[in-house]
């Protein structure tokens, strides 16, 4: 119904020329292809690039708490330019350069409907791959920095995982507000990458002593946030690593571990989930001022990493899994 299977190892529903007709004759006539209610707030967006995020993957392969309706098209991360927009649509017009948050049709395609609360503007000096990396990665950091840990200016935190998506968005946004930043990554590459991107410190998380080499830094007081992307490998040191006071935010988790509650007990740390999912829209608003405050400024500047085009949709979700070194955000190009 919306489009022709690629079959590749994973299907990617991707748009037929016929389709784009059809979209454009809905947000026309109101009620084609969604209802007419939400057609009227829709845009279609020409999709220049679009983010590959880990969860794209759990979604494909039905690990994810949230099973999609099928059929479906993955991707909530466009950076696109405006092709036609619904009668209700006054923030946007055709030609505007935006990014989204969320789609309604799947971003891994060459256009895409969204509803218009879920697009931004897109500044003129960030270009389509990197508007492409903004939301998941930026949205989910400063939720968990802000939102989350409660960081405050003059605090440190340690990004565990910094040279991926969410990493990097945490350590330029931490820097930006003042806080000792410390990262880890497993590549040389990577880590001159977190370096450039914020981090006063960094530690190579495959190195054997890396744990103690944080300790030496951090000294007695320890680290009082961790921002924490693989947390079934990592959440037992967490709990060694942070300060009195200190709070390790669950970004990232593949697995179980077993924790002694008694780590938490001394020094009265705690453990947080963080959902971008669970974001209020007031929370979200907070979170998209801050973060273009930093697209004006010039702090918030996407950094992309392996790009690939649509068709190869399948080579990134297995390469963003089985990843040797992550440098930036992945993005499919169209
Ligand atoms: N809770 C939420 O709402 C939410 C939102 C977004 C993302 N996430 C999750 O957060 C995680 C990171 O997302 P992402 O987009 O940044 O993924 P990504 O771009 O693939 O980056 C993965 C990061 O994990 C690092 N890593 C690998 N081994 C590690 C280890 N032993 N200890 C610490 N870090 C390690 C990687 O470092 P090297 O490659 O340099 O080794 C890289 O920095 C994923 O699991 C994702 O599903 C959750």
């Amino acid at each position: 119904m919306i489009g022709s299977l690629v079959a590749n190892k994973h299907p990617i529903l991707k748009f037929t020329s016929r389709l784009q007709q059809e979209i454009k004759f809905c947000l026309k006539h109101h009620g084609k292809f969604q209802n007419a209610d939400a057609c009227y707030y829709q845009v279609l967006i020409k999709v220049h690039a679009c983010g590959v995020n880990p969860v794209d993957t759990y979604i494909r392969a039905g690990v994810y708490a949230r099973k999609p309706t099928l059929p479906y098209t993955p991707g909530s991360d466009v950076a696109g330019v405006i092709e036609a927009t619904g009668k209700g649509v006054t923030k946007f017009k055709t030609g505007d350069r935006v990014f989204t948050c969320s789609t309604v049709t799947g971003g891994y395609a060459e256009y895409t409907i969204a509803s218009s609360d879920d697009v931004f503007h897109l500044p003129e000096k960030i270009s389509f791959k990197q508007g492409a990396a903004i939301s998941v990665p930026y949205f989910t950091a400063y939720r968990a920095l802000f939102y989350k840990a409660g960081a405050r200016p003059g605090e440190s935190v340690l990004v565990h995982g910094a040279s991926g998506g969410v990493g990097i968005a945490a350590c330029q946004i931490a820097r930006a507000y003042g806080l000792k930043v410390l990262g880890t990554a497993g590549s040389q590459d990577g880590l001159n990458l977190v370096l450039e991107n914020g981090a006063h410190e960094v530690f190579n998380h495959k190195e054997e002593n890396y744990i103690n080499k944080i300790k030496e830094s951090t000294g007695e007081q320890g680290v009082n946030v961790i921002i924490e992307m693989l947390s079934n490998v990592n959440l037992s040191n967490d709990l060694k690593l942070l300060s009195s006071g200190g709070r390790v935010i669950v970004v990232g988790c593949r697995g179980s571990i077993e924790i002694n509650p008694r780590d938490t007990m001394a020094k009265e740390t705690s453990i947080t989930g963080v959902s971008l999912f669970s974001q209020t829209k007031a929370e979200r608003d907070g979170s998209a001022a801050a973060l273009f405050a930093g697209m004006e400024s010039g702090w918030l500047k996407p950094v992309t990493g392996p790009e690939y085009p649509l068709e190869k949709a399948y080579q990134a979700h297995e390469d963003i899994i089985s990843s040797k070194g992550a440098l930036g955000k992945m993005v499919l190009i169209m």
